[in-house]
């Protein structure tokens, strides 16, 4: 049976080898790397759920998208009983738990854009990779914000994506700068773009230059899809492509669902 280390560096090798890896958050923030791997647990984070159902379905190996412990680098905090907490729990699941985040974003075709592409299932052309983890396409057919939106919900499972900007006018060139990259405001100010999809952004500065945008008639907008929503579908396709990559994988996908909770107030 493979080890985790022994498939992670293969999932690597798969994604990318030709970036510099020295500082990269994609390594093994806990449990043995050398513990034999068949039953592997994919999710775009690792919360509390997410660990306990991964452990019920008796998962050797779970694969992230982000951080679990609240920075970039998986650093513990300090005293902090959440922390506390969540490593016990990841403790008696046994899981290996491993980050899959930089070699995706430099997959020749970045992974995650990928998946999206392939979820929101709208023919485009001119696809070209901007800078990291972000990428522009051009519909064939134009679309409104409003559409877009809309079939983000479908397709996607996006409870509400937010529109900043101009709503139903036509739109073809769009940024996707899936999660949370640099670069996005440059990406809503390039005269090339109309639309600029991302999981966060920055209401004050990136919302309301899009709104003032579309009040003074430019045809501008930015979808905030949120960031489990916009990358989401990359790691369902990886989830898709491990059984490729090592034959003979238990590969599942386990939802961890928005951070956000949509109530109804009576
Ligand atoms: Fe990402
Ligand atoms: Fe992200």
């Amino acid at each position: 049976m493979i080890t985790a280390a022994e498939l992670i560096k293969k999932l690597e090798a798969w994604s990318d080898t030709t970036g510099d890896y020295s500082k990269t958050c994609d390594t093994v923030k806990c449990g043995d790397p050398d513990k034999p791997v068949a039953r592997i647990a994919i999710s775009m984070f690792a919360t509390p759920d997410v660990i306990r159902q991964a452990a019920r379905w008796r998962a050797d190996m779970l694969i992230v998208h982000e951080p679990s412990f609240y920075s970039h680098m998986d650093v513990r905090l300090e005293n902090d009983p959440i922390t506390q907490a969540k490593e016990q729990l990841l403790k008696e699941a046994g899981l290996v738990l491993y980050r899959f985040h930089d070699h995706p974003h430099r997959k020749p075709f970045d992974m995650i854009c990928e998946g999206e592409l392939k979820a929101l299932g709208l023919p485009y052309h001119n696809f070209a990779n901007a800078h990291w983890a972000v990428n522009t396409i051009e519909l064939d057919e134009p679309i409104t914000p409003r559409q877009l939106g809309r079939i983000m919900q479908e397709r996607l499972n996006i409870a509400q994506p937010k529109i900043c900007g101009t709503m139903d006018q036509l739109c073809s060139r769009i940024s996707l700068c899936f999660g949370t990259p640099g670069g996005v405001f440059e990406e809503l100010r390039s005269d090339d773009i109309d639309i600029v999809l991302t999981g966060e952004a920055c209401e004050w500065m990136l919302g309301e230059y899009a709104r003032d945008a579309a009040q003074l008639g430019f045809c501008k907008a930015l979808i905030i899809m949120g960031h489990i929503g916009s990358e989401r579908d990359g790691m369902k396709l990886l989830a898709q492509k491990l059984p490729e990559i090592q034959p003979g994988l238990a590969v599942r996908y386990f939802e961890c669902g928005e951070v956000y909770s949509y109530p109804r107030f009576y």
